[in-house]
């Protein structure tokens, strides 16, 4: 039987996937961009002609040209035919040039290549149900995740999300006992330690490579006097009467987050407190229907599931687990109360009380 296609909806939806495409195509080409230079050259030196550029950032000129009219044709760039010259115009320069701008969003396009290499690995566990683990996974997919959540942290930590738990800030001030679990390459450890240098911190990953570039990390920014970083599953991690423990994008990825509240919950002195930091999501899955979540839900499907699942008890909440899921693993690992403190675009951020 054949259906009736509905011309309109067709083109419309053809139109999107041209769009799509068109945003797939570009991974490479901003990666390029990034790592050649070129955004920086033009915001810092721009408008450019591909000469210009070529001669700027020492690259052939015939790629610059291509490079630059690709951009143009994706609205990245504004052009000028008149003169022949390129503009990072600059609303597009906070999202490719500057790395402290809360929509720097170079890590994203890292975090895309990563998963376009992580299909060889993730389709086959798609058949068995087995998880890859976090360590397996594709490039530099530890360095990808770290640089698309540092401009969230850089910006919002000290000024927005730690302030809005209860009492915490005046701990850090005062010098408080803190562990950052699953802490990754240890963006949120440094940042904390920087602006609270009365407190100690020590930053748990269950991945070395993590854990060796954390250490470096801590060196380049001169913290190592309260900073430190350890090698601990977030089940196991040492630690007694910590005043605040916090888990950064990471309590999804667990194998057994219930596991790991309970650990966390033995950790904290009694009137401690435990961050969770997780992508925003609604509880239902028709509330995820939106580009933030459809962007989670490709990074779940892709790194978040396989990692947990991984692990003993292979629990894969998934990135867009929403609050109630995330509460009732919390509530059973132990703690009294959990509430949202804040939310942006792409994170909400728990308070849980022992
Ligand atoms: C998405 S990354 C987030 C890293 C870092 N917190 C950040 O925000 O940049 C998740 C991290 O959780 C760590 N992880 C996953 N399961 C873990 C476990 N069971 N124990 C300790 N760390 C774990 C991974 O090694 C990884 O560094």
């Amino acid at each position: 039987m054949t259906k009736a296609i509905d011309e309109a909806k067709l083109n419309r939806f053809v139109g999107q996937m041209l769009g799509d495409l068109g945003g797939a195509l570009s991974v490479p080409l901003v990666r390029i961009g990034d790592r050649l230079g070129l955004y920086k050259a033009l915001n810092a030196h721009g408008p450019m002609t591909p000469a210009e550029l070529a001669t700027r950032t020492n690259v052939a000129e015939r790629y610059a040209r291509e490079w630059l009219s690709h951009q143009a044709a994706s609205g990245y760039l504004t052009y000028d035919a008149r003169t022949g010259k390129f503009t990072l115009p600059p609303e597009q320069a906070t999202v490719f040039a500057e790395p402290d701008s809360p929509v720097y969003l170079q890590g994203a396009f890292d975090l895309a290549a990563t998963m376009m290499e992580n299909e060889a690995l993730v389709a086959p566990a798609f058949r068995s149900g087995r998880g890859v683990g976090w360590g397996e996974q594709s490039g530099c997919l530890f360095c990808a995740a770290g640089r698309f959540f540092r401009p969230g942290y850089h910006n919002s930590l000290v000024d927005s999300w730690l302030p809005a738990l209860d009492g915490v800030a005046a701990r850090l001030k005062a010098g408080a006992k803190v562990a950052d679990v699953g802490c990754g390459h240890g963006f949120s450890t440094v940042i904390m330690a920087k602006a609270f240098p009365n407190s100690t911190f020590v930053g748990y990953d269950f991945h070395p490579g993590s854990i060796e570039q954390a250490r470096l990390h801590a060196e380049q920014h001169g913290v190592t006097a309260n900073t430190r970083f350890e090698v601990a599953l977030a089940s196991e991690f040492p630690g007694e009467d910590l005043d605040l423990v916090t888990f950064f994008d990471c309590l999804h990825d667990m194998g057994d987050p219930v596991g790991a509240a309970r650990h966390v919950r033995q950790a904290l002195k009694p009137d401690g407190r435990w961050m969770i930091v997780e992508p925003a999501a609604g509880d239902r899955l028709e509330d995820n229907l939106n580009p933030v979540g459809r962007l989670y839900y490709a990074v779940s499907t892709m790194i978040c599931v396989p990692t947990s699942l991984d692990q003993p008890m292979g629990v894969a909440l998934g990135a867009q687990a929403g609050l109630k899921k995330l509460s009732s693993a919390i509530a059973e690992g132990g703690f009294r109360s959990v509430r949202k403190a804040v939310e942006t675009p792409f994170n909400m951020i728990l308070e849980a009380q022992p």
